[in-house]
């Protein structure tokens, strides 16, 4: 049996970089959805960031993950595992050895390229591990899975990916996640902490320019793929939190009075204006109580680091509407 399979799903409206990009840059705010950061090029560069001393969510992640995988594997022995947003799945390797390796895992992400190579790595390090890699979108791959996997899920969605939706988007998403699951079922859901904002400000903007280069991508990806005239020296890349919302806005921020042709289209520029390009939204536990709550889970579980920096929940499904 072949036991890694990649099967791609049918792009929804939602999937069109060109027509989205045209939307966010005649919008005002200029704006640009924060998935199309994620191509070849923008996925290597989002794993040199986990590498960086200042991000530290993906470290937190990992410890609460080493300290809590083996109590996770007993509660879900026989349980297949979905993962939206495995990225490099690097961090879901100690879950799944946890498991014993011999698990069905299902990794959804909107970068085929980063699923190909997480699944042959994820292969060589786990022998009996059965991968059925989902290319799509998380709405999309969640409709699949519960597919593909028959029996009990448990749901992992790590790296604070629930921090780039809005505070209702994130009750929205939960809620139609909960829609798909059953009983048994249960969701793993990594959530950024709110904090002083120089160890944010620092977190998404590094001084080695790495979080600039993978937001500069951005342009440089609408270059290649959208006949783009973007100069990436023309624009700085600008993190920002905002305390009171509990919200990081990152920003590609024109340097200059410009104008681009980009899409077919001309997108003019004041100096100083931003175009947003993704929030990360930061939460307490008392906000991550009423999430789960609106969503129709319970949180039954908050598991810290011991920077208390970031979290790590397991939310079960109430069953209720
Ligand atoms: C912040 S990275 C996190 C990766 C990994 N979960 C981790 O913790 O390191 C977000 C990942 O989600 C994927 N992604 C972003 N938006 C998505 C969407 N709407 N549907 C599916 N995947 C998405 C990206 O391609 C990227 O690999």
């Amino acid at each position: 049996m072949n036991r890694y399979q990649r099967c791609d799903l049918p792009r929804g409206e939602a999937d069109d970089f060109g027509a989205a990009l045209i939307s966010g840059l005649t919008g005002t705010p200029k704006n640009l959805p924060c998935r199309y950061l994620y191509d070849e090029l923008g996925s290597r560069l989002f794993e040199a960031i986990c590498a960086l001393d200042d991000y530290y969510p993906t470290r937190c992640e990992r410890e609460i993950l080493i300290a809590h995988a083996g109590e996770l594997a007993r509660s879900f022995a026989g349980h297949g595992v979905v993962e939206l947003g495995s990225g490099n799945s690097e961090k879901t390797v100690v879950l799944l050895e946890a498991f014993g390796g011999a698990v069905h895992y299902v990794p959804v992400d909107i970068d085929p390229e980063v699923l190909d190579r997480a699944g042959q790595r994820l292969l060589g390090v786990l022998p009996d591990l059965r991968v059925t890699a989902l290319a799509g979108e998380y709405g999309a791959g969640m409709a699949r899975a519960a597919e593909v996997i028959a029996g009990p899920k448990l749901v992992v969605l790590l790296g604070g990916n629930v921090g780039n939706f809005t505070r209702a988007g994130a009750t929205d998403f939960l809620a139609g996640l909960g829609g798909r699951l059953g009983p048994e079922d249960a969701l793993l859901l990594g959530a950024d902490l709110r904090k002083e904002a120089a160890v944010l400000e620092l977190a998404y903007d590094d001084p080695t320019g790495v979080t600039a280069a993978f937001s500069l991508n951005l342009l440089g990806r609408a270059n290649r793929e959208l006949g783009g005239n973007f100069d990436q020296r023309a624009f700085r890349h600008v993190a920002h939190y905002e305390e009171r919302e509990g919200v990081v806005g990152l920003f590609l921020e024109s340097l200059e009075q410009q104008r681009v042709s980009v899409a077919g289209r001309r997108f003019d520029f004041a100096a100083g204006e931003r175009i947003h390009i993704e929030d990360s939204t930061k939460y307490s536990l008392a906000e991550l109580t009423a999430l789960a709550e609106q969503a129709g889970f319970e949180l039954a579980e908050h598991w810290l680091d011991g920077s208390r920096r970031y979290s790590l929940n397991l939310l079960r499904p109430t069953g209720r509407d």
